[in-house]
């Protein structure tokens, strides 16, 4: 397996890589899924039951994998999906992952548990795209709070409301995982909500969560980083009243995240343009066992409720490893597609430079791929480019 970042061809090499250097703590919140891994093991496998169906005699000289997400310029049709804890990783964490995408041109969704404030990943990168996601705390008062910071960073052009784990799934590679030792053993484990002081633009770094802290560092029964971050999280927002609440709290476009059935999606498309896309999502598998891969749900919605796809920008996220994949379901109708493990085994394993990598990677492979398929632009991209027959399903 690699030893360093250049030997890393694809992204599995850089998970195995980052495998080798972050902590035992680390690895398992990163890796774990919830149960047996089954909605995991589908989404990093379901892509393969996709067919290409390559043109041939298609100039394929020139290459744009670039494109608009909810309305802003994009480099690439990738983007760093929400996730908590990059610093348990590599002390360069959310911001550093916000620097590689910086460099790539790539969107960043930064996590309501990011380990850095949300102001500390911002910071100096007017240019760059990023979403806030959101979960809605049982105390309304801090997740109003965090709106109003959110508020003053024109960085943030949406904010990313998740809704698949009002409870946190049983993800035992978390729980069983022991702090061990190695990078990021010993970073307290707080969500930006937790780091408090909502009321100064910067917290300070060092500020903490004493409860948390408790219960997580070197304690072996604390039922895993997941289940310590969940703490506070509401788990009784509804179509009804929780929309309104957040419209009174934010001016900015909104994206519901941890869609998994087709009903929904037609739902959420009954309150656009408020809801201006939605993130097709069993996160990564880490909530509900055997729910269904983001690219089943994707078809549900071309065969019973396509007018979705005109209503709403649809984005999916779950097991993307390849260009192809990322090609395939743009095919299929995606906006864009999210990357939640890999930027974060990318940090584990060399910080900035490892983001980048995980981002070369793919874009390299992105590129080959639509060469492959004979097109030019991801405008061209359409389901008369794939056969996806066999993931087809009721
Ligand atoms: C996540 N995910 C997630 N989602 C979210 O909305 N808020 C969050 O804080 C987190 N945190 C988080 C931590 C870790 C370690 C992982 C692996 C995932 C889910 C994430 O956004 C995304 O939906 C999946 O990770 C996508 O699947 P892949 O790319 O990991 O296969």
């Amino acid at each position: 397996s690699p030893d360093n970042l250049d030997e890393c061809l694809n992204l599995d090499d850089i998970e195995a890589l980052a495998t080798k250097k972050i902590s035992r703590k680390a690895w398992g919140y990163y890796y774990s899924a919830a149960d047996d891994l089954h909605s995991k093991s589908l989404n990093n496998t379901v892509y393969s039951s996709i067919l290409m169906r390559p043109r041939v005699f298609v100039d394929c000289t020139r290459c744009d994998t670039s494109t608009t997400l909810l309305g802003h310029k994009v480099n690439v049709p990738f983007y760093v999906s929400p996730a908590a804890m990059a610093r348990l990783g590599h002390p360069d964490g959310e911001a550093g992952i916000a620097k590689a995408c910086g460099t790539y041109g790539a969107m960043q969704i930064i996590s309501n548990n990011a380990s850095q404030t949300v102001e500390q990943v911002v910071e100096g990168k007017e240019g760059q795209m990023f979403g806030w996601q959101l979960y809605v705390q049982m105390d309304r008062k801090k997740s109003e709070d965090m709106l109003a910071r959110i508020k003053k960073l024109p960085q943030i052009k949406f904010i990313c409301l998740t809704l698949d784990a009002p409870v946190p799934g049983k993800r035992e590679h978390d729980e069983r995982t022991k702090s061990g030792g190695g990078v990021g053993a010993n970073l307290p484990v707080r969500s930006a909500v937790q780091q408090g002081s909502a009321s100064t633009t910067k917290p300070h770094p060092e500020e903490k969560s004493a409860r948390l802290e408790e219960r997580l560092e070197g304690d072996d029964s604390a039922g895993g980083v997941g289940k310590a971050l969940f703490a506070g999280t509401a788990p009784d927002l509804t179509w009804k009243t929780t929309l309104p609440w957040l419209r009174k709290h934010t001016d900015l476009p909104i994206v519901l995240k941890g869609l998994q059935t087709h009903e929904d999606a037609y739902i959420a498309s009954l309150h656009a343009p408020q809801v201006k896309g939605i993130i097709l999502s069993n996160h990564g598998g880490r909530a509900l066992d055997t729910a269904p891969p983001s690219i089943h749900t994707l078809l549900e919605i071309r065969k019973y409720c396509p007018e979705v796809l005109s209503r709403l920008e649809v984005y999916v996220d779950g097991g993307i490893r390849r260009g192809t994949d990322v090609v395939k379901a743009l095919c299929l109708g995606a906006k864009g597609v999210g990357l939640g493990r890999s930027p974060l085994f990318g940090n584990g394993a060399g910080g900035v430079a490892g983001v980048e990598r995980v981002l070369e990677i793919l874009k390299a492979e992105t590129e080959t791929a639509m060469r492959l398929l004979g097109v030019e632009h991801i405008s061209q991209l359409g389901p008369q480019h794939v056969n996806a027959r066999a993931v087809e399903r009721d």
